[in-house]
């Protein structure tokens, strides 16, 4: 049996971890590390109550990605089941914009259709409501619509619990509290890996970048050409906590998706806890990584974890539109909540919304598999494999040359509609919503 190759993974999210899986199970040796002492780390964008599931994308290579099987909880192929229980199958309540076809989501329907999925077009507001339970008061935005009754929501911080017991179990290496300094470029033939911060080297025969958002600030002093490649963006979230009562009646609810306004909201957790969140251009935070390199900015993360104390604020602007995207939804628990917490959840966003899935082209030891785009946690299954292919050489050309590193860089996501970035300002940031130490 040939020796396998050691394969080191940086970052134990969901593109890192759905990696060694696949990677494992391919007689790969295996070491994952992650700067997060514990995982799965507080502040990755993974880490969260909740992640959409849904098949309905305008693009029919994502709508057709997840296997049906395993959109209905199953296990396929020795893959992961994501879903940590049956309640996930609430449903999605896609919006559409009745007096635009040319839509993303009237696209999504589309899809949906020729797929097979399971979905029931819902062309005005009576007949939306037949979906929601008796008596629940529904705001102006649920005039159309359609539910996919194949798709909801996952346990997302249960899911990446679930996937690192699946590497140790497997016998891959997570190594917890590895804050990586830099990325060591072998030249050819020679083994790369990383150096960590506390000084330590770790060689590998090839090393994945899968850190996330925070790749451009992790590889910052390297022309690497990735800032026009992945930015990331601060995507802003809260939560509100119903009574027992309120919780009973929209726990029955679907997953609510209003792609026009980029607005989601999901059914309250075991714990009453409804998360609200806005997709959008979100915010960039430009900072020096590190004080050598003169003018240059890099959009980093603004987390619990670089601020301990405030990381976990909004700009004061969002909390009136989460607030008003409640209302347009739910008006009545609009009317009577206001958050408990909020958060900036980051996303590594490419200019198309295709992830990065490819070795850098002048670093053939060295294979990105980040952008997640914000729509990459509901793949975690299957993510792995197309990274182990590319790996191995054997992803479909098609395939390859939509996660390449040197695809054109076009702006084109169809599913963002305000076209800037704004800049997050520390002086606008609500403090209203920070837990009390
Ligand atoms: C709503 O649409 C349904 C068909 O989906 C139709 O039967 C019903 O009459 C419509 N109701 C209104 C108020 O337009
Ligand atoms: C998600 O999983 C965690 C355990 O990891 C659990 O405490 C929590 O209640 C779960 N959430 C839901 C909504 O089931």
């Amino acid at each position: 049996m040939p020796q396998p190759q050691h394969v080191l993974i940086v970052g134990a999210g969901c593109f890192g971890l759905s990696t060694a899986i696949h990677l494992l199970s391919r007689g790969y040796r295996i070491t994952v590390v992650d700067r997060a002492a514990t995982l799965p780390a507080p502040d990755a964008a993974s880490t969260d109550l909740n992640k959409i599931v849904r098949s309905s994308y305008a693009d029919p290579f994502y709508a057709s990605l997840l296997e049906r099987p395993s959109i209905t909880g199953r296990v396929v192929d020795g893959e992961i089941s994501i879903m940590s229980d049956g309640r996930y199958l609430s449903g999605v309540m896609n919006l559409i914009p009745i007096d635009r076809p040319d839509s993303y989501m009237h696209a999504a329907y589309e899809n949906d259709k020729a797929l097979g999925s399971q979905i029931t077009g819902l062309l005005n507001a009576t007949s939306i409501a037949d979906h929601f339970p008796k008596g629940l008061r529904l705001g102006s935005r649920t005039a159309a619509g359609y539910l996919n009754i194949e798709g909801g929501w996952a346990n997302a911080s249960e899911g990446i619990r679930r996937a690192v017991d699946i590497v140790r179990a497997g016998n891959g290496e997570i190594l917890e509290g590895r804050e990586v300094s830099h990325v060591n470029f072998g030249t050819a033939g020679q083994a790369g890996g990383v150096t960590l911060v506390s000084g330590e080297i770790i060689d590998a025969d090839v090393t994945i970048i899968a850190t996330g958002s925070w790749t451009g600030s992790l590889l910052s002093d390297v022309a690497l050409g990735l800032d026009d490649r992945i930015l990331a963006t601060g995507q802003s979230l809260g939560t509100v906590t119903l009574s027992d009562e309120e919780a009973d009646l929209y726990r029955k609810c679907p997953v609510v998706l209003d792609f026009d306004t980029g607005f989601y909201l999901f059914p309250p957790n075991a714990e009453n806890v409804m998360k609200v969140a806005i997709h959008d251009k979100g915010y960039v935070n430009m900072q020096r990584p590190t004080p050598s390199i003169g003018s240059r900015l890099v959009s980093t993360p603004r987390t619990i974890t670089s601020h301990p104390v405030d990381g976990t604020a909004i700009p004061r602007e969002m909390v009136d539109r989460l607030h008003s995207g409640l209302a347009s939804i739910y008006p009545d628990l609009a009317a009577s909540h206001s958050f408990d917490t909020t958060r900036l959840c980051w996303y590594t966003d490419t200019p198309d919304a295709n992830w990065l899935i490819d070795f850098h082209p002048e670093h053939p030891g060295v294979l990105f598999a980040t952008g997640g785009s914000g729509h990459a946690y509901k793949f975690l299954p299957v993510i792995g494999r197309l990274v182990a292919d590319r790996l191995e050489g054997k992803l479909d050309p098609d395939l390859a040359a939509r996660f390449s590193f040197t695809r054109p860089r076009k702006a084109e996501d169809g599913t963002r509609l305000d076209q800037t970035h704004r800049n997050l300002d520390e002086q606008a940031l609500s403090l209203d919503y920070i837990p009390e130490n």
